[in-house]
């Protein structure tokens, strides 16, 4: 589906179909205004009313704020899906203000998506194009053109996420990350991939151990995008188990389902990288991505082993389902070692239902040492519109992850501030001059809901992406 902007009124474009939002009745003639007030339209957003013979959609909507207007294209292009309709067009200009590409986009493109691979009968989109009357805006199109094109590729990158996360662990292991990731290279994008007897030699003895019960093979993915002159260095590292089990520390059936989304963490990474190579981003940026399955079996890792990190460090596994911050753990030596000079360090993983116990499951949990750091991003999820919220550290925290017999357990005893205990935990994986540098999101919650909301439908929602990109925008105009 494409989205392209008109330089003509939008009477002189042809389309099957116009889009109308409205507010109340007497923004509408008779007889529809007492015909949609007696359904009640106008009583909340997002009521869609198809006039046949008009040729016009209406929308309701109660403002013409952001996140009100992408839901409400996102609800729009929903409706379109299994119709006849081949185009679309919509007025720049809605009630003498100007809408942003960028919730035109957004809401369109995220709700282009579905996810009907494993239907047999297939939800089609007829929709081929959206044209966005600009006639009546005074900045035309180069500025809107270039703008367009970009929230385009960013978009169409979460919904690329979105594609991988959904995808079970029957046909989607660790190889066929790295095969995603290798399909990715291009004049500024290299990618490595380290198999197992490279993870056990780099002495990533903790991922190495999360993985081995797996009949597929642990894969410890490096992706770099390098521009002339990069102005920083950005550094994502991403939780890319395929399927969490709990591994001997066996998940219940019911908190088990849902596990193929724990890899939403690369996902995303992969996500971004998939726009970095279209977009000209200034700054260099890696990925490092820990891709192993969490399963039962004879050669299993146990509870009581004890594990000896990149780092030297030695962990006791309490419990063998807290796997995500052993691969972290190992992935954050590592990229801290191989990654000179980082300016920033993120890592994204779906951690834990702490997390969501303590903001819901909408909202990402966002962890560090700098308020600086946290401040820029509170900006770009308002930008964005994805949620995120913080949480504190605290040293009584991390007393709890104390060991009798190693340096530290993999899980505290008390399970209360389960999200804070396994950012503590990777912390102590973090090198004391890039604590300030680091953050981790937490986004067990937002990454795969079992529910459509806002503009996320049914499972993997491809969080994430668009937070990090509106965040490089900023360090982008202010400098690091
Ligand atoms: N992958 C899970 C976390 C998770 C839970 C993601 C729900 C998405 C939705 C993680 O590996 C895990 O099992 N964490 C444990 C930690 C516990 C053993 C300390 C958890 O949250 O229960
Ligand atoms: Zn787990
Ligand atoms: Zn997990």
């Amino acid at each position: 589906m494409e989205i392209n902007l008109y330089e003509k009124k939008i009477e002189q474009i042809k389309a099957d179909l116009e889009l109308v939002i409205v507010h109340n009745k007497n923004e509408l003639d008779l007889p529809l205004s007492t015909i949609l007030d007696e359904i009640e339209f106008f009583r909340n957003s997002f009521n869609i009313y198809l006039d046949y013979k008009n040729n016009k959609l209406y929308l309701s909507i109660n403002s013409l704020k952001s996140r009100e207007l992408r839901i409400g294209f996102f609800k729009v292009i929903n409706f379109l899906k299994n119709k006849k309709f081949r185009t679309l067009k919509i007025d720049i200009l809605q009630k003498s203000k100007e809408l942003k590409i960028k919730d035109i986009v957004t809401g369109f493109i995220l709700g282009s998506y579905s996810f009907d691979k494993y239907k047999t009968s297939k939800i089609t989109l007829n929709i081929e194009e959206i044209k966005v009357s600009i006639s009546q805006i005074s900045k035309k199109n180069e500025y809107g053109n270039n703008q367009l094109k970009k929230e385009m590729i960013l978009n169409k990158s979460v919904n690329f996420t979105r594609g991988l996360v959904n995808n079970p662990s029957f046909e989607f292991f660790p190889k066929t990350m790295a095969e995603v990731a290798m399909n990715l290279r291009n004049k500024n994008i290299d990618c490595k991939v380290y198999g197992e007897e490279e993870i056990l030699a780099e002495g990533m003895n903790a991922m190495f151990s999360v993985g081995k019960a797996s009949v597929n093979e642990s894969q410890l993915i490096h992706l770099t995008y390098k521009p002339k002159n990069p102005k920083a260095k950005i550094v994502l590292v991403g939780k890319g188990v395929t399927y969490d089990t709990g591994g001997l520390s066996l998940k219940k059936g019911d908190s088990m389902v849902t596990m193929k989304c724990d890899k939403a963490g690369a996902c995303t990474i992969l996500g971004i990288f998939e726009a970095l190579g279209k977009l000209d981003i200034p700054f260099e940026i890696h990925g490092v991505i820990g891709a192993v399955e969490n399963m039962i079996g004879g050669d299993a890792y146990k509870p009581d082993d004890i594990l000896k990190a990149k780092n030297g460090k030695t962990i006791e596994v309490t419990n063998t389902d807290a796997e995500g911050r052993l691969v972290l753990a190992d992935c954050l030596c590592f990229a801290q070692e191989k990654i000179e000079k980082i300016d920033y360090i993120f890592d994204f993983a779906t951690l834990t239902g702490a997390s969501i116990v303590a903001f819901g499951g909408y909202t990402t949990a966002v962890m560090g040492y700098s308020e600086k750091l946290k401040k820029q991003i509170a900006k770009a999820s308002k930008k964005s519109g994805e949620l995120v919220g913080f949480l504190p550290f605290n040293e009584f925290l991390e007393k709890r992850l104390k060991s009798e017999v190693a340096d530290m357990i993999n899980t505290s005893p008390n399970k209360n501030g389960g999200a804070i205990t396994a950012a503590l935990f990777l912390s102590k994986f973090i090198e004391e001059k890039n604590k300030k540098k680091w953050l981790h999101f937490d986004i067990a919650g937002p990454s795969y809901r079992q529910e459509e909301w806002g503009i996320n439908p049914y499972g993997a929602t491809g969080v994430g992406v668009r937070l990090m990109f509106e965040f490089l925008e900023k360090v982008e105009k202010v400098g690091k």
